[in-house]
């Protein structure tokens, strides 16, 4: 029998530009508003009872997109970070980020140590916000890892040395923005999480629609391979 709620649900929160295309805007609006729908969304899944959630908000490949556009994104986040965790530290909810911290800008470094120190007792759930994270970066840091304590390692321990370690895996993976894709998200964690993809842009996902994705989630069944 199927589950009826996940316990830990990631997103894939793609759209943001063309939301702000749609309407003529520059690709700024569009993710000033995601970050807008995010926290509030966020805040919604753990009411539904989750106690994981991990959102994909930047990518190691993007990155590598213009300068002119990442730093609009720095600078959102340097304007939304801190009342965003009071909201989380308020409803008793620890925020963690995972990727590569060496990617990220000084400041927006030391904001996040800040957000996990100030939410870190948190025990009504995890907010895991993966920035400058990749899937394959995230496995092969892993592998060196193995390499370095100088002997194979089976899936529990490698799991161990993932940046996802404090987590369990994905039960429910939801990608927004039309995509049917990974990329390069969570590529160890995900093996057997249930994929939901839906057309509807990041900044447009209400929290109706991730209702929407727990209902089909609580029909799925999940097999891991077994009869
Ligand atoms: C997702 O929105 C957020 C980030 C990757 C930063 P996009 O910026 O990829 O939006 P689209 O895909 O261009 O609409
Ligand atoms: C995936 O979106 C990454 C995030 C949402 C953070 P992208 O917009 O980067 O993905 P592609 O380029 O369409 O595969
Ligand atoms: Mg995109």
């Amino acid at each position: 029998m199927a589950e009826k709620t996940p316990r830990h649900i990631a997103i894939i929160m793609d759209g943001n530009g063309r939301w702000a295309k749609k309407r003529l805007l520059p690709r700024g609006a569009g993710h000033r508003a995601g970050m807008n729908r995010m926290i509030g969304l966020a805040e919604h899944i753990f009411d539904r009872g989750v106690e994981y959630c991990t959102l994909f908000a930047l990518s190691t490949e993007n990155l590598s997109r213009p300068k002119e556009e990442l730093d609009g994104l720095f600078s959102l986040f340097r304007d939304y970070f801190p009342a965003n965790t009071e909201r989380l530290k308020r409803k008793g909810i620890a925020l963690r980020v995972i990727g590569d911290r060496s990617l990220l800008p000084e400041d927006i470094v030391a904001l996040i140590a800040e957000g996990e120190a100030y939410t870190a007792g948190g025990t009504r759930g995890t907010l895991a916000l993966a920035i400058g994270y990749g899937g394959r970066q995230d496995i092969l840091a892993a592998v060196n890892e193995a390499v370095r304590r100088g002997r194979e390692v089976d899936a529990e321990e490698f799991s161990a040395m993932l940046s996802t370690r404090e987590m369990p895996e994905p039960d429910l993976l939801i990608r927004t923005g039309k995509e049917l894709r990974i990329s390069n998200f969570l590529l160890w964690q995900a093996a057997y999480s249930e994929l939901y993809f839906t057309d509807v842009l990041f900044p447009d996902f209400s929290d109706k629609e991730l209702d929407k994705a727990i209902e089909a989630y609580g029909k799925r069944e999940r097999r891991y391979g077994k009869l």
